[in-house]
């Protein structure tokens, strides 16, 4: 029974360091994700809404990037808010 228990606190553990670092901010997923086919300044220069950003992000899935709804909307507030 108790190497069960300690099986499960490990594994808890482990779930709960991957939450924490899944949980990166708009500005990080930003400069991770999208800067790879053209310079940030193409976004960082530009004013859009959170909602008009999230169609953009969107038609950037179809140029091939790859992000999770949650990461686009955290990238859509942080353009939103002109890049702060
Ligand atoms: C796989 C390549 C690729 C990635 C990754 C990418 N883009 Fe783009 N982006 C493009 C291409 C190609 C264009 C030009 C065609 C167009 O506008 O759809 C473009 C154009 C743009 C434009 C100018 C046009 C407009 O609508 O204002 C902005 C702003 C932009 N991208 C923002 C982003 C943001 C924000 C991200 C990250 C979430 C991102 N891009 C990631 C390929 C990419």
């Amino acid at each position: 029974m108790k190497v069960q228990a300690a099986i499960f606190l490990f594994l808890s553990i482990m779930a709960f360091a991957a939450a924490v670092s899944a949980a990166q901010t708009g500005r990080d997923i930003f400069y991770d994700k999208c800067l790879s086919c053209h310079s940030g300044a193409l976004a960082l220069n530009k004013t859009k809404s959170e909602k008009q950003w999230e169609v953009t992000i969107d038609r950037m899935t179809g140029h091939g990037l790859e992000i999770t709804s949650a990461q686009a909307k955290a990238v859509a507030k942080f353009l939103a808010s002109g890049g702060k």
